[in-house]
């Protein structure tokens, strides 16, 4: 195990009726910027929650809708610059993934001298950012408990994560109840992803590190086992997501293992190309991964089935296709294809994924730092 440093500040308020508590934990005389989505909240009585626990704290705040599913730069420099007109001082992000990560952007941009999206694209320190707080409402990429966020720029088609300890939220409430009203669609794409979350942290090298495995197992068949609740509607299963997903991401299965994102960074550029919903590109490529680098992988692989699919007799390679089986009929099984097949991507696309990323300087990719253009081109090729 690899040495580490770990904090995580991020105070959590976890269970029906927290959205009421707000209000302590914004300080007080506090300027709010109230930032959501496209609609959602007004629909689920969310908005009306919220509303009426800044109004019962005497909180001034001032409304911003319209970030959209990954979150555009274009519309979140409108908020900056409403943020700076108003002179507000703290963000609440009321939403899924897309504007807890639109908002982190937005804490960050308010206060900054220069272009904002040179906090993205050139990775410029976040020196002082706004303090925000996250009223969580989809399961999914644990950006209510990390410092990452991911931002699409429509202008120039990019999509590009970046990150820092003074982008983690100063609180964020996870109450299930706001997950009533998702459709299965959102739900299936908050499991897939937070799924795949635990494997790029788990399937790597092995790096003798038992604590960060059986963690890592626990969310992996935690997931597996209330998903078939979650898509239900079951309201236990969905409060097990929301904290497993949130798990699945807060830094704590990363320290001390080594890491591999190329999942992740694929599906990135997919929707950037594409506009496919992130898990869907994640479900696309991630066959492609373990197929390339099963090797590497092949002693994470086998525990992987014997821990997780219980599929520990027999030949090992038979194991391992498998294991990767029982994942992909599980992704299946809660409405995400798995492979390019699932998507009509052609071929030509692999080739694109790998000059993109290539062009940007964002290669090599892997635990070992080892896939470089052409390997990603065989990975984007392999996942069918
Ligand atoms: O916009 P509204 O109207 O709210 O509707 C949203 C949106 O259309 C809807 N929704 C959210 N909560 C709902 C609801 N509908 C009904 N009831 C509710 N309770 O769901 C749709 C998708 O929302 P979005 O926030 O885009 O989904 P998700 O949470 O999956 O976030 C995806 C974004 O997060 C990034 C992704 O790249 C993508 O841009 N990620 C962020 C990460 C991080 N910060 O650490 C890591 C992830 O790997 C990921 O890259
Ligand atoms: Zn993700």
């Amino acid at each position: 195990m690899d040495n580490f440093t770990f904090h995580n500040p991020v105070k959590i308020l976890f269970g029906a009726g927290q959205i009421a508590h707000i209000g302590r934990e914004i300080p007080a005389g506090a300027r709010v910027l109230f930032a959501f989505g496209g609609g959602s909240i007004k629909a689920n009585g969310v908005h009306a929650q919220v509303t009426a626990a800044l109004t019962g704290a005497g909180l001034a705040f001032a409304e911003f809708g319209g970030i959209e599913p990954n979150p555009r730069y274009e519309t979140l420099m409108t908020a900056v610059e409403l943020a700076r007109a108003e002179r507000l001082d703290f963000v609440l992000a009321v939403g899924g993934g897309s504007v807890a990560d639109g908002c982190k952007f937005i804490a960050a941009a308010i206060p900054f001298a220069g272009e904002p999206w040179d906090l993205v694209a050139r990775g410029e320190a976040v020196k002082t950012a706004v303090p925000l707080g996250v009223v969580l409402t989809l399961p999914a990429t644990g950006s209510e408990m990390n410092a990452y966020a991911v931002i699409s720029r429509a202008a120039t088609g990019e999509k590009l994560g970046f990150g820092s300890p003074k982008l983690m939220p100063k609180f964020s409430v996870l109450d299930p109840d706001t997950t009533a009203s998702l459709p299965p669609r959102q739900v299936g794409n908050g499991i897939v992803d937070a799924f795949v979350h635990v494997l790029e942290q788990y399937l790597t090298v092995p790096a003798a590190a038992p604590m960060q495995d059986r963690m890592a197992e626990a969310v992996l068949a935690t997931l597996i086992e209330v998903a078939p609740g979650a898509m239900a509607g079951d309201r236990d299963a969905r409060a097990a997501l929301m904290w497993a997903a949130t798990m699945a991401l807060n830094g704590l299965l990363a320290v001390g293992v080594p890491q591999d994102w190329t999942t992740h960074m694929l599906g990135h550029e997919i929707t950037a190309l594409t506009g496919i919903d992130h898990a869907r590109t994640l479900a696309c490529v991630w066959p492609g991964v373990v197929a390339v680098q099963r090797q590497g992988k092949r002693a994470k692989l086998l525990q992987f089935a014997a821990r997780v699919w219980g599929l520990a007799e027999g030949d090992e390679e038979a194991r391992i296709d498998a294991a990767i089986a029982r994942t992909r009929g599980f992704f299946a099984a809660v409405g995400v294809p798995s492979g390019r097949g699932g998507y009509d991507l052609p071929d030509s696309l692999a080739g694109q994924v790998a000059a993109r990323l290539e062009a940007r300087g964002g290669l090599p990719l892997g635990e070992g730092g080892a896939i470089d253009a052409a390997t990603v081109r065989r990975i984007v090729l392999a996942a069918v």
